[in-house]
């Protein structure tokens, strides 16, 4: 995967701008960056707010071969580079908390959004274009909610949690050159396993009391593991749940602690 980097300094969203592309027949790797969102976008229909030149804002262009159920491993390979882009760049180690988000010690870090559109035409028969932004935090915390509190990479060296503050275009670099690396992982069964299990090792809701809030639904109970494509096991009081796309929040303390 070859990145052709856009850079805006100020625009909507990163991800309404480089889906439009995708829909216009844009190859795998078209990237846009920007300084600033007028109307960034979260998860879950969530605005996204950060201040001119605070976070890095990226938003990537993926076309994998993979069953619907499986396009969660996009995502994936975009929060892993994230992670490794982090502990190399600024020497914090950080999490993943279902399904996409960074966490260090359950303040959010970054937040991930993966929208996809099978109709956009372009790449190989059978692929999907997975428009994957990443909205990280570097000068100042990103947006919060009732249900989880942010940090930033300044904040976590002014507590002696990581060695440097890196410029977006580090963090950037850094995190496109580890997706490159990844990115024929999601080719082959055997690299698709590998992305799990790293999945599973950096994945901070394993073995955490959850509360997830699904569209018509909560549940309650233990996060049990991952499936191969990325989806949570959740096991409650009635039996064992798999979930595909949900709110998820880390209740305390940890079920076996
Ligand atoms: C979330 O945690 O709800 C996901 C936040 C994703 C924000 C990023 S910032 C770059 C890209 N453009 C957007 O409009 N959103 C994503």
């Amino acid at each position: 995967m070859v990145s052709d980097v856009r850079r805006f300094g100020e625009i909507d969203s990163t991800n309404t701008w480089l889906l439009a592309e995708a829909r216009r027949g844009a190859a795998e790797g078209l990237v846009a960056v920007a300084d600033h969102q007028r109307a960034g976008r979260g998860r879950l229909d969530r605005r996204w707010e950060s201040p001119p030149g605070a976070a890095l804002l990226a938003s990537i262009l993926l076309r994998p071969e993979l069953l619907p159920g499986a396009l969660h491993l996009a995502t994936a390979i975009v929060a892993l580079s994230a992670v490794e882009a982090c502990a190399r760049t600024a020497g914090v180690e950080v999490g993943i908390k279902w399904p996409n988000d960074l966490v260090v010690d359950d303040a959010k870090l970054a937040g991930i959004l993966a929208e996809a559109d099978p109709s956009a035409p372009g790449g190989p028969p059978g692929s999907v274009a997975v428009v994957v932004g990443i909205g990280l935090n570097i000068a100042s915390p990103g947006p919060t909610a009732a249900s989880w509190q942010a940090t930033c990479l300044e904040e976590l060296a002014a507590a002696g949690r990581g060695a440097a503050v890196p410029s977006r275009d580090e963090l950037l670099s850094v995190l496109l050159g580890e997706l490159e690396r990844r990115r024929p992982d999601l080719d082959t069964e055997a690299g698709r396993g590998q992305l799990a299990g790293e999945l599973r090792r950096r994945c901070v809701t394993l073995g955490r009391a959850v509360r997830v809030e699904l569209s018509n639904e909560v549940l309650i109970g233990r996060a049990a593991d991952l499936t191969d494509d990325g989806r949570l096991l959740v096991e409650t009081d009635v039996g064992r749940r798999e979930v595909a796309a949900g709110d998820v929040v880390h209740l305390r303390p940890p079920v076996d602690a």
